[in-house]
């Protein structure tokens, strides 16, 4: 069951280090191309490399697309723990991408239903080359969590108590973390060609250990990702009880 490859990087700033390098030899070599993005402390450092990489190389991204993973329902980009203020904040602000070619789920839209559903069509025409993500302590990808559907698409959830908790860090009390979220299914990831799977820390070791063990579960959403050719698990030292 280890159809997967795992980079053993050292430091935090390494692991983000080897995924930049990755996505930014791709976007050398396919001036079109889709990329999939996560929010979350875990891609931060990725975010910082990949962006000077860019620019230090004056790369061209007109032709680039993004789709991001997720975004909390009832937060507007304006509302600075959106998962839209984070990308403005940690990625799109420092380049030069296209504003009609940036997607990301829109958790105030009125009509949530077509909002998850369009977001999959629009997958589908466009398709992802790459999609980055992190993962959470119990193993959910996106905000798809434990006992998820291996088969869901695009769609709303509610955030487990856990999730909740672990995310309140951000906020200034657990009642202003939102209870719902927008997401794309485990289907929806696994459309993408590739996937670059990052984990960081010490408090995700057991998160790894779940998916090296290698059971497939709905349990566990990221075992999904054992069904899939071409995924790149990116770990720091710390997330390997190193
Ligand atoms: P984190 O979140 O990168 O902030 O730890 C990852 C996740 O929950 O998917």
């Amino acid at each position: 069951m280890t159809n997967f490859k795992e980079i053993k990087a050292n430091t935090y700033e390494d692991m983000s280090n080897e995924a930049a390098t990755i996505i930014f030899d791709a976007l050398k070599e396919s001036k079109q191309f889709s990329l999939g993005l996560a929010t979350g402390s875990t891609p931060e450092g990725m975010y910082d490399a990949l962006a000077k990489k860019i620019n230090e190389a004056n790369l061209d991204l007109s032709e680039l697309t993004t789709f991001n993973l997720d975004e909390y329902v009832g937060l507007d980009e304006s509302n600075d723990q959106s998962y839209h203020y984070f990308m403005e904040k940690h990625f799109f602000s420092k380049l030069d991408i296209p504003q009609e070619n940036v997607h990301i789920l829109d958790g105030v839209a009125e009509d949530l239903q077509k909002e998850v559903e369009d977001y999959e069509a629009l997958i589908d025409e466009v398709g992802i080359d790459i999609q980055v993500l992190g993962i959470g302590r119990n193993g959910h990808i996106a905000f798809n969590e434990p006992g998820t559907d291996f088969n869901s698409l695009t769609h709303k959830v509610q955030l487990t108590d856990e999730t909740i908790e672990d995310n309140s860090r951000f906020f200034e009390s657990i009642e202003d973390v939102p209870t719902e979220a927008v997401s794309m299914g485990l289907q929806t990831i696994m459309k993408a060609k590739t996937i670059i799977l990052l984990i960081s820390g010490d408090n995700k070791k057991n998160a790894r250990d779940l998916f090296i063990s290698g059971e497939i579960t709905e349990d566990i959403p990221v075992s999904i990702l054992h069904n899939h050719d071409n995924v790149i698990l990116i770990t720091d030292s710390a997330a390997r009880g190193e």
